[in-house]
């Protein structure tokens, strides 16, 4: 009897703790997606771990960092089945992207979508303010975010958390492109589609010299591309160009690819062949990955804004910066570098779970200041 009464009287206190815990977290972590939870969670208990134990090798890098380093390890690396057809890879890729996004969408952060037209060309975008405000093309500037996911993968959905924090941080709207995607729109589809609402925006009268680029991964490829194509039209440029772990060569050239194969958690993929293959138009094969329609890196930098390169030392796409930064020196741009040693593949993305992560967002809030001044 007075086990029972015991083991009752710890039942009670257990469902207490557990609610409390089921409150508190949500708050904790502005959500009640349960994955994004138990993420958040995991990435704690990791995170105490490295607390205790560091890694001595590496001693700069943070426990938190560690900790996303880890979970990112764990997961599988994407296997390419060839008994399923491509396209439903590549939905089946797009569904585990869509299913597990870090970066909550905080409720005093603004979207709303519009579509733009240019010379009979339709492109969707969003636009992003936080705190919540509408756009003043007299007064504000404007970042137009190019999002990564290697032209295939990628959306509004993953990315409003993450950009939502940078119209925060930069005090600037942000303005989401939703650039049409491989394999159903070959490249150079979403230049096409960068090219129109670009000149759109010139259109509705807002200053070439209010806009910066900002992408990460393909996206840095294609603000690259954008910007190459603008020059090539004798089109204003906009005011600068942040890229974060650009992919500017799909030919794959550089030894990175090599050297950092084993250390890229990230960036993983067990046929790469196949992957390149979802982005071509089967039918042009006369136009190779090393094209400068597709890889920036191979273009001209000429007559380029200022640029803001960041890229990990731990990642296969190390040399795509590293190469454009000596590219873009040799013809004078006014090129900023920040190099993250031992990090990975566009690690400013997990602001929300490390240091390093925010330091570089904070490096180049004050870069873009410099810009602008
Ligand atoms: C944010 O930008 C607006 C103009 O867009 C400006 O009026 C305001 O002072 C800025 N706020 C801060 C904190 O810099
Ligand atoms: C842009 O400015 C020009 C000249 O001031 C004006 O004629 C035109 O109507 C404006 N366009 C828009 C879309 O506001
Ligand atoms: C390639 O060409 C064929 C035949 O002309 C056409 O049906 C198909 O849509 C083309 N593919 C692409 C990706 O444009």
């Amino acid at each position: 009897m007075l086990f029972l009464n015991s083991f009752v009287g710890l039942l009670k206190i257990s469902i207490v703790f557990i609610l409390i815990l089921a409150i508190a977290i949500p708050i904790r972590y502005g959500s009640t997606d349960y994955r994004y939870l138990r993420i958040r969670l995991v990435h704690s208990l990791l995170s105490l771990k490295y607390s205790f134990i560091s890694d001595q090798t590496r001693p700069t890098l943070s426990a938190s960092y560690l900790a996303i380093e880890t979970m990112l390890r764990l997961q599988p690396p994407f296997n390419h089945n060839p008994s399923v057809d491509s396209l439903t890879m590549v939905n089946n890729l797009r569904s585990l992207v869509n299913e597990n996004i870090i970066t909550p969408k905080p409720s005093q952060c603004s979207i709303s979508k519009e579509i733009f037209d240019y010379d009979q060309h339709s492109v969707d975008a969003y636009w992003i303010n936080y705190p919540s405000k509408n756009f003043q093309k007299e007064t504000d500037n404007l970042l137009l975010y190019f999002h990564g996911g290697g032209y295939m993968v990628g959306n509004i959905q993953v990315y409003t958390g993450y950009e939502c924090h940078l119209s925060k941080l930069f005090n600037m709207t942000v303005l989401h492109l939703e650039y049409r995607l491989c394999p159903e729109y070959p490249l150079p589809a979403a230049t096409k589609d960068s090219l129109a609402i670009y000149r759109a925006l010139l259109h509705h009268n807002i200053s070439s010299s209010q806009i910066i680029f900002m992408g990460d991964s393909a996206g840095g490829g294609l603000a690259l591309l954008t910007i190459q194509a603008l020059i090539g039209k004798e089109l204003p440029i906009p005011r600068g160009i942040i890229v974060l772990s650009p992919w500017t060569d799909l030919s794959q050239s550089g030894e990175s690819h090599t050297r950092n194969k084993h250390i890229d958690v990230v960036l993983r993929f067990d046929n790469s062949d196949w992957l390149m293959n979802q982005l071509f138009d089967s039918n042009q094969t006369e136009l190779s990955a090393d094209n400068a329609i597709f890889s920036p890196l191979f273009g001209s930098f000429e007559k380029f804004p200022p640029m803001y390169i960041n890229v990990g030392t731990a990642e296969i796409l190390e040399d795509d910066s590293r190469r454009l930064w000596k590219k873009a020196k040799e013809v004078n741009v006014d090129v900023t570098f920040e190099e993250g040693l031992h990090l990975m593949h566009a690690y400013p993305t997990f602001f929300l779970y490390c240091p390093e992560a925010q330091s570089t967002l904070n490096n180049i809030k004050k870069w873009i200041q410099t810009i602008y001044d």
